[in-house]
């Protein structure tokens, strides 16, 4: 026999936890580069948009059937449709697949706040990440370096211990502690970012929509895809928190605060970061478009050369800046690595204890195994895009075609059932969009994303390690996806 499910002490509590989870890496270190890249401006209404026709829609999908059904993703979407529950599985495979890599990230944060004391990147903001920090290797090596491998066995350690205190103990009172400290922190640098000279400049080629660039499917594919990573919804997350939540929560309020507040953050991330680089640009004489490069260096190499350009004064901003990226993607990960610890626990009716040491050490040693190497950042990157791209996209795609156009008898079901307790009610907007908008919108882009990997591949990587690295996760997912349904579990589970 199981314990008792845990639950959160208050509403207060969960949408805390929620607020924790969605502000993320995805909010400082990915949105400002997504948005970089696609032209800033151009960027900006296609997010919005998606937003409304994706996020929201299906983040109130993950709240109800988390709430309802009381589980992480393959206990209740087995509880909602029999044959769902490989869903729920593959929702859980991708996501503890993208804590192995977000770990790294998160311990590349750490060491940036250390670095930033005294601006121990120096002038060569390129040269110290790839070469001195990440002593990055062109060829596949197993050689380690004991300055990544110190820094993922702290941030290991310290989610371990955060998930060792279970739901009330461990996650909302680190959510507690750290969401105010977030906030206090980013509000001062975003609020020194915009006094800089050259900080307008910034802001218009972030608010400046750019019709031209629009028309580019390439744009709404980043900002559909950055969207679902940033809310934390259609890779588990949302419908394991959910299932913590008493039975009568209200689901579409909640959902409504914690949705803004992730916007809210993104925004306010996007207005730090262009008037920091509209300071670069008026101090350089060059667009802000072209004053560095994008990419998943933009956190890591430009911003500390902007810093550099800032004397003493940078060392605050530094610090402030990648301190503000560790704390808010410590509180995602803890999100991130609570759902397959939640699923094994509804599956083998192991305690709590027993799944953050089976699941949470095994996941730390593989992401220490393969990120502590001289091959961390093209492992990031290439695991990175294939997790999101695909995987998440077409969990999201998965879940919502089998239970709202295969099932169909289960959406007025989920609609009375958020009616009954909520605040703001859903009916024929929701229902059309979730069934309808959402799922074309992501049946597009996941094929225009498998068309381009089919001709283009990814990054420029050789095929042998896109295969191992990129198909490979795809692979993995499938085959936990099909195998895990056919393994008994514990008699709760089996309602
Ligand atoms: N939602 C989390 C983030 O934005 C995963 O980083």
């Amino acid at each position: 026999m199981s314990a008792q499910r845990e639950s959160w002490s208050a509403r207060s509590g969960f949408i805390l936890a929620a607020i924790g989870s969605a502000v993320g890496l995805g909010n400082i270190w990915r949105f400002p580069y997504v948005s970089y890249e696609n032209g800033g401006g151009a960027f900006f209404l296609p997010y919005l948009i998606a937003l409304a026709t994706a996020g929201f829609p299906l983040l109130f999908l993950d709240y109800v059937v988390g709430q309802k059904y009381k589980g992480a993703p393959p206990t209740a979407y087995r509880r909602l449709v029999k044959s769902a529950e490989g869903i729920g599985w593959w929702q859980v495979a991708v996501c503890t697949i993208i804590g192995i890599y977000y770990a790294s990230v998160l311990s590349w944060a750490g060491n940036y706040t250390l670095f930033a004391f005294g601006q121990q990147w120096g002038e060569d903001t390129e040269n110290f990440f790839f070469n001195t920090y990440l002593q990055n290797a062109s060829e596949l090596t197993l050689t380690y370096s004991s300055q990544l491998l110190t820094g993922l066995v702290i941030v290991w350690a310290l989610i371990l211990f955060i998930l060792y205190g279970g739901i009330q103990k461990g996650v909302e009172l680190s959510n507690k502690i750290f969401i105010p400290l977030l906030v206090v922190m980013f509000g001062i640098l975003v609020a020194r970012a915009v006094m800089l000279p050259g900080a307008t400049l910034g802001l218009e080629t972030f608010f400046a929509p750019n019709w031209e660039k629009m028309a580019d499917p390439k744009v709404w594919l980043a900002a559909y895809g950055h969207v679902f990573f940033s809310m934390s919804i259609g890779f588990g997350i949302m419908v394991t928190y959910a299932s913590y939540l008493n039975r009568n929560a209200n689901l579409t309020a909640s959902g409504l605060v914690v949705g803004f507040a992730n916007s809210s953050f993104e925004l306010l991330a996007g207005i730090g970061i262009f008037s920091v680089l509209g300071f670069m640009a008026q101090a350089s004489g060059v667009p802000v478009a072209e004053v560095v490069k994008g990419g998943i260096g933009l956190a890591f190499i430009a911003f500390p050369k902007i810093i550099s350009t800032m004397g003493d004064a940078g060392n605050l901003v530094g610090i402030l800046f990648f301190g503000s990226l560790f704390i808010a993607g410590a509180t995602s990960m803890v999100s991130i690595l609570q759902v397959p610890i939640s699923a094994v626990q509804d599956k083998f009716g192991w305690s709590k204890n027993q799944a953050v040491t089976i699941v949470g050490v095994g996941s730390a040693v593989i992401s220490i195994a393969l990120f502590a190497t001289q091959n961390a950042i093209t492992f990031v990157d290439i695991i990175d895009n294939f997790a999101n791209n695909i995987g998440i996209v077409l969990g999201a795609i998965l879940s919502i075609v089998w239970v709202t156009w295969f099932n169909r008898e289960k959406l007025p079901v989920l609609i009375n059932h958020i009616n009954a307790i909520s605040s703001m009610k859903v009916g024929a907007v929701w229902s059309f969009m979730l069934t309808v908008v959402t799922p074309a919108a992501l049946i597009v882009t996941l094929g225009l994303t498998l068309k381009s990997l089919a001709t283009e591949g990814y990054g420029g990587y050789p095929a042998s390690v896109q295969l191992i690295f990129g198909w490979g996760v795809v692979i993995v997912c499938a085959i936990i996806a099909l195998l895990l349904p056919r393994i008994k579990g514990h008699s709760s589970h089996e309602e």
